[in-house]
């Protein structure tokens, strides 16, 4: 048989995880994963494991020399928006050169770059997107990640793909951060009260369907840009609504705001959301039901949900 071998960074985050164990699923994917932890955090799929930093760049070098990867599918980065905005040397190091790194690797080599990226290059004024309308970012983690898509361009013609998807939600084994579903579920579920933007709009991205989608591009071997997110758009308030709903938690625990009520350092684009036409044409991409997607969550977490 002749393997595809697919070299995931950052495999200890919430797309890293779901995707590791989606493609150690499949006989034809020899999988390295990489994160920056010694050793790795998922413990579903079976699939190598090394540490990597991506920001070293002769280690990322000298993996590529040891693994000559088929694809590399780049899921490590700063994700947290406000971080970014305060540590911006930090966050262009990850994710931007970085991914300067991993293309000029891919080049080298003649692998694949798929770079995994976000509804945050829009400025939100006209949303929902299209792949080829023109990014404008509004703070400086979209900037960072534009320019990472830039820059996964020099992987070569037909050797780079962008993948974005829209405020990803799921679960996984120890990851660093949380995500809107695991804390609204979190928070209402102690019976606290939380306070939810009604005048941000979204078409959120359950992280399996996002995994399938991506082993898709990588099957089919495509490139461009795709944009995988989920098919409904709603406000992060409604949401919230929907996640109590499903997992029968106390609505009235949530409270409709908007953006001036948070002082935080980044802005945030208003209404995002992606077109998945693209997506489902070439791809076949088929991402679940928003409630169909959240009973799921609810079952890889052991925890009740209405089946209404
Ligand atoms: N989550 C969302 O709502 C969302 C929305 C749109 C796009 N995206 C994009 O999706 C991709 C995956 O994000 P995610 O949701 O899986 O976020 P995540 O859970 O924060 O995963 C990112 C991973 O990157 C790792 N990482 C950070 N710096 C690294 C370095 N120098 N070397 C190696 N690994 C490093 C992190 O390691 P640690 O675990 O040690 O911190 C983490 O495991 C990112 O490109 C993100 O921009 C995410």
């Amino acid at each position: 048989m002749l393997y595809t071998r697919v070299l995931i960074t950052g495999a200890n985050g919430l797309v890293g995880q779901e995707l590791v164990a989606l493609l150690s699923r499949f006989p034809e994917y020899d999988v390295l994963a990489t994160g920056r932890d010694a050793a790795p955090r998922f413990v579903e799929g079976s699939c190598g494991y090394v540490p990597l930093d991506v920001t070293d760049a002769a280690a990322v070098r000298r993996l590529f020399q040891d693994f000559t990867p088929t694809a590399v599918i780049n899921c490590a980065a700063m994700t947290q928006v406000d971080r970014c905005e305060e540590e911006r040397a930090a966050c262009w190091r990850v994710n931007v050169e970085a991914v300067e790194t991993l293309a000029s690797c891919c080049r080298t080599f003649g692998s694949r770059l798929i770079q995994i990226s976000t509804d945050f290059v829009f400025n939100g004024q006209a949303g929902p997107y299209r792949e080829q309308d023109r990014p404008d970012p509004v703070n400086f983690y979209g900037r960072s990640k534009l320019a990472a898509e830039n820059a996964a361009r020099d992987a070569g013609p037909d050797r780079w793909t962008i993948v974005r998807p829209v405020l990803v939600y799921g679960t996984g084994h120890r990851l660093s951060r949380s995500n809107i579903a695991l804390w609204v579920i979190d928070q209402l579920g102690k019976g606290r009260p939380i306070h939810v933007v009604t005048d941000q709009w979204r078409t959120p991205t359950y992280a399996p369907d996002l995994a399938q989608g991506i082993e898709r591009v990588l099957r089919y071997r495509k490139h461009g840009i795709y944009h995988l997110s989920g098919r409904e758009m709603l406000s992060v308030y409604d949401f919230a609504r929907r996640i109590a709903e499903v997992f029968d938690l106390n609505p009235a625990l949530i409270h409709p705001t908007d953006r001036s009520r948070f002082r935080e350092p980044a802005e945030r684009p208003p209404t995002t959301g992606l077109i998945i036409l693209k997506a489902e044409t070439e791809l076949g991409y088929k991402p679940r039901p928003l409630s169909e997607a959240l009973r799921h969550l609810g079952a890889r977490l052991g925890l009740p949900v209405s089946t209404s």
